[in-house]
């Protein structure tokens, strides 16, 4: 019996020391010392013993298992530890690798000419509205006083939704002068960015759908030299200060008197180069005192009120400001192109 025990004690020891993982563990706890295990069965034969060998062999048995017991907690700590070891080293972050960075977009050059001249406006009191792309024709032609004849309505220039050319995508953003001055409470000061379509070929200069700005004024009290200073001063803001400006005459049919604003070329200071196409001038806007038509249509005492308006396209600006060429890189959205700015 003893050497039933020792062998016991050899065989269970090192198996326990050697078990890989708590499951396999376990099971050797139960093979050893469970109900029916190696040392209960080694203990079933004591009844065969003599009356004095049983307290030793007794005492023995006690030792052996308090050894497989204390072996099973040895490896018990050393397998805790042996995992914990392991899921660190799962869990290891490396602060020095380098990281995936994540490709930034930024804002389309135009709108960043956008938001310079938005920036402008909301520091002299105006505010920013939009309107309907999709515009009757009562709006973009009519109340503007451009009548039923007038070239630009014709069917080759404008985009209609309707046989009888009632409905239309806006040919400019002037429309926004008659939706403010209908919904608004007076003084009126406004500008108003948006897109425009306009039944062109595409090519470097023209796209079927361009960008205006439209800005608007009315008060008590407004003449052309209000005009006049508050262009100026845009145009200071937009183009640094000293920039020449000319006010040429034009017509437009919702203005009277009517003007178109040019800018003395910055590359050349007008002498005449490839960026003012050698005319020494750039066109930037037209522009002029609000029509009293357009103003009593509108419900506009023209004898009490006044006002003046521009309209300036916005891709022509931006080309400008970042010597781009060809209108069609602005919307194509080649991201080798948007990437340079
Ligand atoms: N709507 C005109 C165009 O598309 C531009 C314009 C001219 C707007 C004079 C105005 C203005 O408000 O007063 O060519």
């Amino acid at each position: 019996m003893r050497e039933l025990m020792q062998a016991l004690r050899e065989a269970s020891v090192r198996a326990i020391l050697e078990a890989e993982d708590a499951e396999r563990l376990e099971n050797l706890r139960v093979k050893y010392l469970g109900k029916k295990g190696e040392l209960t069965a080694i203990l079933r034969q004591m009844g065969k013993l003599s009356a004095e060998e049983r307290p030793a062999m007794g005492q023995l048995a006690n030792q052996l298992r308090a050894e497989i017991e204390s072996a099973i907690d040895k490896r018990k700590t050393e397998l805790t530890a042996i995992m914990m070891e392991k899921k660190l080293e799962a869990e290891t972050l490396d602060v020095t690798l380098p990281g995936i960075e994540p490709r930034l977009g930024h804002k389309h050059p135009m709108y960043n000419v956008l938001d310079q001249i938005k920036d402008i406006f909301i520091g002299m009191g105006f505010e920013i509205v939009d309107g309907p792309e999709v515009e009757l024709a009562d709006y973009n032609f009519t109340k503007l006083n451009i009548d039923e004849g007038h070239p630009s309505r014709e069917w080759t220039d404008t985009f209609y939704f309707t046989e009888d050319s009632q409905i239309l995508l806006r040919t400019q953003t002037s429309p926004m002068q008659i939706h403010a001055m209908e919904t608004r409470p007076l003084p009126i000061r406004i500008i108003a960015p948006g897109r425009v379509y306009r039944k062109d070929e595409v090519d470097a200069t023209h796209s079927p759908m361009f960008h205006q700005i439209e800005g608007m004024v009315i008060d008590k009290g407004v003449t052309m030299a209000d005009l006049k200073a508050t262009l100026n001063l845009v145009v200071e803001k937009i183009y640094g200060k000293g920039t020449v400006t000319r006010f040429r005459p034009h017509h437009f049919p919702f203005t009277e008197p009517s003007c178109e604003l040019d800018i003395q070329c910055h590359k050349c200071g007008g002498k005449g180069c490839p960026t003012c196409k050698g005319e020494g001038w750039i066109e930037v806007l037209g522009a002029g005192m609000v029509h009293p038509k357009v103003l009593s249509g509108c419900g506009i005492d023209p004898d009490v009120y006044s006002g003046w308006a521009f309209g300036m396209g916005l891709e022509r600006l931006a080309m400008g400001e970042y010597k781009i060429t060809d209108l069609r890189l602005i919307f194509e959205n080649d991201v080798r192109f948007l990437e340079q700015f």
